[in-house]
């Protein structure tokens, strides 16, 4: 199979809304870049794709009517597919951060509402708990008595993380990137995977509601 067609196959899976993990073992250090892109630009996998993103990332990546490469398209029409596609899954960024300054940007789902994933009571100080709150997953922390929440998506390739207890971290189990429990990250992904620094993972509102926890889910 050509580089190309390699690549085409990631691109595909992708689209279809599968990790293209097993297209990514032999794509090149821009490729793989590309595909991060792409996958950066389509948000999260915390909502099911809606058809009129997939429709535009579509003609965005293969415009028929000019004749040109998916890289060339893909190049040159990844900064206009931002809003689109971020708008497109229902997610937007806030431009705020945290006091911490640390951790990546609140997800803030476009018809969000507040979900309980646990009371008070439940959650120990020092505890981290997965979470799913409709389309959301994250992890909540309470940490010194407050609560946080982080998106539990992986920013390399979307795959689900995991809390390691002994390192108090969070692993993915694609390929080992590591994010501390503000979101930010530690280490990997390898560069035969992708060759500059993971964004962070998103942060996830939260709020005690009376003896409720409650995380801004979609
Ligand atoms: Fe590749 Fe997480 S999906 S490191």
């Amino acid at each position: 199979m050509s580089d190309q067609e390699r690549f085409n196959r990631a691109v595909d899976a992708l689209l279809a809304d599968r990790s293209p993990r097993a297209e990514t073992a032999h794509l090149d250090d821009e490729e793989r870049a590309m595909l991060q892109m792409a996958q950066l630009l389509r948000g999260t996998r915390q909502q099911a794709p809606d058809p009129r993103f997939v429709e535009r990332l579509h003609d965005r990546l293969f415009p028929s009517s000019r004749r040109i490469s998916r890289r060339t398209a893909f190049l040159s029409g990844a900064g206009a597919l931002a809003a689109g596609i971020l708008a497109g899954v229902g997610i937007e960024h806030a431009v705020t951060q945290d006091d911490d300054n640390s951790g990546g940007t609140a997800l803030k789902p476009t018809n969000g509402r507040w979900i309980q994933v646990a009371t008070v009571a439940d959650v120990a100080d020092g505890a981290v708990r997965p979470f799913t709150a409709g389309a959301v997953q994250g992890f909540l922390v309470r940490r010194g008595g407050e609560f946080r929440a982080i998106s539990r998506i992986c920013t390399h390739m979307q795959c689900t993380l995991n809390f390691a207890q002994a390192q108090q971290d969070l692993v993915c189990p694609c390929h080992g990137a590591r994010f501390d429990m503000h979101g930010n990250l530690i280490s990997g992904p390898g560069n035969s995977y992708y060759p500059v620094a993971l964004p962070p993972l998103h942060k996830i509102e939260v709020r005690v509601n009376g003896e409720a926890v409650e995380v801004l889910g979609a």
